[in-house]
């Protein structure tokens, strides 16, 4: 459906052509004064200069060409020159009826022109348990992933693991001195590998700190650690053996984390599918001249004239030929531009990586690796912080494993909902009922916690708030819906349906349900935002509006108990077109609410 802003201002824009003023000046935008309009537009003011007249002139005769007009209910002229606008609200159920009748999108169209987009998030390093710096990228690169898919895209999740690096070197190196036996570490071995992962995924978690503990201490370690990731870089069988035993194991240790937070991925893709593409790739950067060895170790230079920053050589290889972090995620960029084409790439990183981010983007334009037409989009985040301001810590200053944090969060949410019971007799739901009911308010609280935020700035994990029933919080949203829930249930109980009520929407009764329909019908102008800015926040921005305008006419309003059919039945339909638009954007944001709560 056109956005009811489009369709106000394509009024008022004819209102100013009709007046004897340009089209340009017609530009309506919402009001900035709820307390006077809806709507307004400043255009007279500009157009002044242009007409050499005082704007409250140009207003006036604006606002008498939409005398009449059954789009608005009020055309407002007002000093020194602003048109101030309400929606009539026959127009308004109008629109609401439409949105609700596409049931599917609920108003919101696809992009016009849908494309493959492939979003790079996760991150995760194998061998080592998801921690709390984890959280953020898997959190906004779903909810990315998931916007851009319900905008009518071909969109490609991809973990990107981290594989191929020196934490590799250090696991084969200690498990060597541990399990000398072992047949991957027999060079002249030739037969087959056993299938049998040599190890499990705690053995796994304590090797790698472990061997990266001593390499710090002992040099000669750490020389191992180095000479065996280049073994394995190089192809030695056995190494590639273990890599493979490595991947397994902690894959399938990744996959049941990341299903607890309700995120999945396409593509289990890492640093080490790359290196089939790396010697042709750095082949050819060499033939076509861009990459050149500077103190043994090839570069290509990415410095532009208009940087304001120095932005130092892309390193493509190291002196000792080994490849680098860097070396890997151009050569994925390869096969990602072979096997899918996309248009647009997304890559949801830490934000201190964006001077990394930008080398390699700019090295992958200057070399063709990436087609100068393709959007390579770095989305950084910022640092989660603890309550004190610093990098969120254990009590004991470690890093904390994601696993013991969402358990903690999960309990404190249960004693929270059984809590929350004892104070409603209508709420009946047996242990096993509030724990899943913990677990999927809890995920809402973590979620909504880190995506209200503009993902580029820091944020304090302040897990009281954010498990907290009011205020802006996931819990607060949950809490809504669960409330509309609840009477539409109610309503269905008296043998109905409420269903049948759907595009029965009356025109607003009262000022909280005018409230309530103006927010409805931005929903799909603030999808199309949040899409076109990669925005996530701009959703929950809106959702808290939504969700605060639906409590204040419930606290307005009685709904169940209104004795005139029709206008029961417009508010049973406008209950659950609120129900529909607030659960399709947390489905968007990547969390669902349960029944009761
Ligand atoms: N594994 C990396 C890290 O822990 C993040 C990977 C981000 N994605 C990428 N294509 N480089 O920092």
């Amino acid at each position: 459906m056109v956005k009811i802003i489009d369709l106000i201002s394509e009024e008022v824009v004819k209102a100013f052509v009709e007046a004897g003023y340009d089209s340009k000046y017609g530009k309506v935008t919402l009001s900035n004064r709820p307390d006077l309009c809806e709507y307004q537009c400043n255009g007279a003011m500009a157009a002044a200069k242009e007409y050499h007249c005082a704007p409250f002139m140009i207003a006036d005769k604006v606002a008498e060409k939409l005398e009449g007009n059954n789009m608005f209910s009020e055309v407002e002229s007002v000093k020194p020159g602003f048109l101030n606008l309400k929606l009539n609200n026959d127009y308004l159920a109008d629109y609401l009826n439409k949105m609700q009748q596409d049931e599917e999108r609920l108003g919101c169209d696809k992009v016009s022109n849908p494309s493959t987009i492939m979003v790079d998030y996760g991150g995760p390093n194998v061998a080592k348990p998801l921690h709390v710096g984890h959280l953020r990228s898997a959190v906004i690169g779903e909810s990315v992933k998931r916007l851009a898919r319900f905008m009518g895209n071909t969109v490609i999740g991809d973990v990107h693991l981290g594989d191929w690096g020196l934490q590799m070197g250090l696991i084969i190196t200690e498990l060597k001195l541990r399990k000398p036996e072992l047949v991957y570490f027999d060079e002249a071995y030739n037969g087959e590998y056993p299938t049998e992962p040599p190890f499990t995924i705690s053995e796994l978690e304590e090797i790698y700190p472990t061997a990266s503990g001593k390499s710090k201490e002992n040099p000669e370690y750490k020389e191992a650690a180095m000479q065996a990731t280049f073994e394995l870089q190089n192809g030695r069988r056995g190494y590639r053996a273990l890599l493979k035993h490595i991947l397994d194991v902690s894959v399938s240790d990744l996959k049941k984390n990341y299903e607890k937070l309700n995120v999945s991925f396409d593509l289990w893709k890492g640093e080490s599918d790359a290196q089939p593409y790396i010697a042709d790739m750095v082949k050819k950067m060499k033939d076509d001249g861009f990459a050149y060895l500077s103190d043994g170790a090839l570069v290509v230079d990415v410095k532009e004239e208009t940087d304001t920053k120095e932005v130092p050589p892309c390193m493509i290889l190291k002196s000792d030929g080994a490849s680098l972090y860097n070396t890997t995620d151009l050569a994925t960029m390869v096969w990602r531009m072979k096997d899918y084409n996309p248009s647009k790439l997304i890559y949801v990183v830490d934000k201190r990586q964006e001077l990394y981010f930008t080398q390699v983007f700019r090295c992958a334009k200057k070399t063709g690796i990436v087609p100068s037409e393709t959007d390579l989009k770095f989305l950084g985040f910022g640092t989660m912080n603890g309550k004190d301001g610093k990098p969120f810590k254990t009590r004991e200053g470690g890093v904390m494993r994601l696993e013991y944090l969402l358990k903690s969060i999960n309990d404190q949410m249960y004693n929270k909902i059984i809590e929350n019971k004892k104070n409603k007799e209508d709420i009946d739901f047996n242990e096993d009922d509030a724990k899943k009911i913990a677990q999927e308010v809890a995920l809402a609280a973590i979620k909504y916690g880190d995506l209200s935020n503009q993902a580029s700035k820091d944020y304090i994990f302040d897990i009281d708030r954010f498990i907290s029933f009011e205020g802006n919080t996931g819990p607060y949203i949950l809490y809504t819906i669960v409330r509309i829930k609840s009477i539409l249930s109610k309503y269905n109980a008296e043998n109905k349906n409420a269903r049948d009520c759907a595009s029965n929407i009356m025109g607003a009764h009262s000022k909280s349900e005018k409230d309530l329909m103006l927010s409805l019908i931005k929903f799909n102008a603030v999808m199309e935002n949040a899409y076109e800015e990669v925005a996530p926040h701009k959703i929950c921005a809106f959702i808290y509006e939504l969700a605060n305008a639906f409590n204040s006419f419930y606290h307005n309003n009685k709904i169940l108990a209104e004795e005139d059919e029709k206008i029961k039945t417009s508010y049973i339909a406008l209950l659950l077109l609120t129900k529909d638009v607030l659960e399709k954007c947390i489905d968007v944001l990547g969390f669902s609410a349960p029944e009761r709560m």
